[in-house]
């Protein structure tokens, strides 16, 4: 790896790939956590949190709506929090603006919260972040009684958001599978009077829902024929403050299952990594596509929010392309760029179908990825909002284009371990974001 100007990184081939890789701790689980010490009165204590910046915004904001955060340990891309706060009732009016950087979950889970607490706010964030689209969270928290104006016919941030002590409840179906829509809602719903209701197409990852348990708020979920899902809580109630612990995210856990999986000479170990069923979609789509993935349980009580954990063993294997379909892409959604790299490396044709809402991203990560791995000489093809890919032929080095998305600069930096030559990663510092300390660990599995 050699520093280039503007950030850019050079990944080389590596012989072999060896190690244990610190991961960070979970992402969405991180930020609720902050979002949920902020609402309890007293102190939480949040251990091993995730360090990359989308989280340290959530801990600013939470810090602007009047809780004391302090970062008690930092190690190796992670971080322990206590967070004392007043709690949810007697919030602080900011004084500034509440910059959520890059993060759309802080952006629209703050929404939620806000709208039933009494105060005026502004949200802002970066320029990838004002491009995104807010209108998902501001249909369903204006029907509740908050009030939003923003850019973009109130659909783009800046947006200002006065929320209200109380709010009315709402039996809600999410137009998109969203879990920050379905947590805006439900965060919204702790001040509402009386049941609110989410109803979404595809379950969505349900840490909000597990979080809220353990903190004493009774959450309800029904499954229903055709498979929709629905969750429900009933307000107004509070939440209690926990002490808990965050577990390694399989989203960054991801990058090294599939480096491992596609490099020929490869065992890595990924330890204490949640595989909550609704996000361990990476693990099961690798070994459909013929990866070699040992999974063992981590015995107790799993975490304190019921997240189930595994300590994961993946080998060098010969990977078989496969079709996805738009629900196991709503399963996958922030997989699908390594996954493509995944399909680029095994053989035969990959379709991964109904991949629209990779295109509201921190970057349209359907064009990024096209133009990514196409750079490296892998045949990809975009129709619509489908993607498919020809898998087996060489990588070769290229630049490739990260467009300041986290995800996108590590799924290329992968492919530079098994492309002939050099492969430059521009604007690589993108990847703090979710996993600082990535390209670190990165040069310490070359064995
Ligand atoms: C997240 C939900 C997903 C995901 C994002 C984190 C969350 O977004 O892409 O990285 O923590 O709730 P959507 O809800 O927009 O699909």
């Amino acid at each position: 790896m050699t520093a280039m100007p503007t950030d850019a990184v050079v990944v080389r081939p590596a012989a072999r790939l060896r190690g244990t890789p610190a991961l960070p701790g979970d992402k969405s689980i991180s930020h609720r956590a902050l979002l949920l010490a902020l609402l309890a009165e007293g102190e939480s204590r949040i251990a091993a949190a995730g360090d990359g910046a989308d989280v340290r915004s959530t801990a600013g904001v939470v810090a602007a709506l009047g809780a004391t955060v302090e970062r008690v340990v930092e190690r190796a891309g992670r971080v322990d929090y206590c967070v004392t706060s007043p709690g949810g009732d007697v919030l602080v009016e900011p004084e500034g603006i509440l910059d959520c950087g890059n993060s759309g979950t802080t952006t629209r889970l703050v929404a939620g919260l806000l709208a039933g607490r009494p105060l005026f706010a502004v949200l802002d964030g970066d320029a990838s972040l004002r491009r995104r689209p807010m209108g998902r969270v501001v249909e369903p928290l204006r029907a509740m009684g908050a009030t939003f104006n923003g850019r973009g016919g109130d659909t783009l941030l800046p947006m200002a958001v006065r929320g209200r002590a109380r709010l009315s409840p709402i039996d809600y179906r999410t137009p998109v599978p969203s879990a920050q829509v379905k947590s805006a809602v439900l965060l919204a719903g702790l001040a509402a009077d009386g049941e609110t209701r989410v109803t979404e197409a595809v379950a969505t990852r349900d840490h909000t829902e597990r979080m809220l348990r353990v903190r004493g708020v009774a959450v309800r979920e029904e499954t229903a024929a055709g498979g929709t899902h629905a969750v429900a809580l009933t307000g107004p109630v509070r939440v209690a403050a926990i002490t808990e612990t965050v577990p390694a995210d399989p989203s960054g856990a991801a990058f090294w299952l599939v480096a491992a999986s596609i490099h020929p000479d490869a065992e890595l170990r990924l330890e204490g990594v949640s595989t909550n069923p609704t996000r361990r979609a990476i693990i099961d789509i690798l070994r459909r596509m013929g990866a070699s993935i040992e999974e063992i349980a981590i015995e107790g009580p799993g975490g304190p929010d019921g997240e189930p954990l595994a300590d994961l063993v993946v080998r060098s294997s010969e990977l078989r392309g496969i079709d996805l379909s738009p629900a196991e892409v709503a399963g996958a959604i922030d997989e699908i760029p390594i996954l493509a790299l995944a399909a680029a490396a095994a053989s035969g044709t990959t379709r991964i179908r109904g991949a629209s809402e990779l295109r509201h991203k921190e970057s349209d990560r359907v064009a990024g990825i096209a133009a990514g791995l196409g750079a490296l000489g892998v045949d990809i093809r975009v129709e619509s909002d489908d993607i498919e890919i020809h898998g087996g032929r060489r990588l070769t080095g290229a630049a490739t284009e990260t467009h300041d998305d986290h995800r996108l600069a590590m799924t290329f930096a992968v492919a530079g371990l098994i492309a002939e030559g050099e492969t430059v990663i521009d604007r690589a510092g993108s990847a703090a974001i979710s996993y600082p300390g990535f390209f670190r660990e990165l040069e310490g599995m070359r064995a």
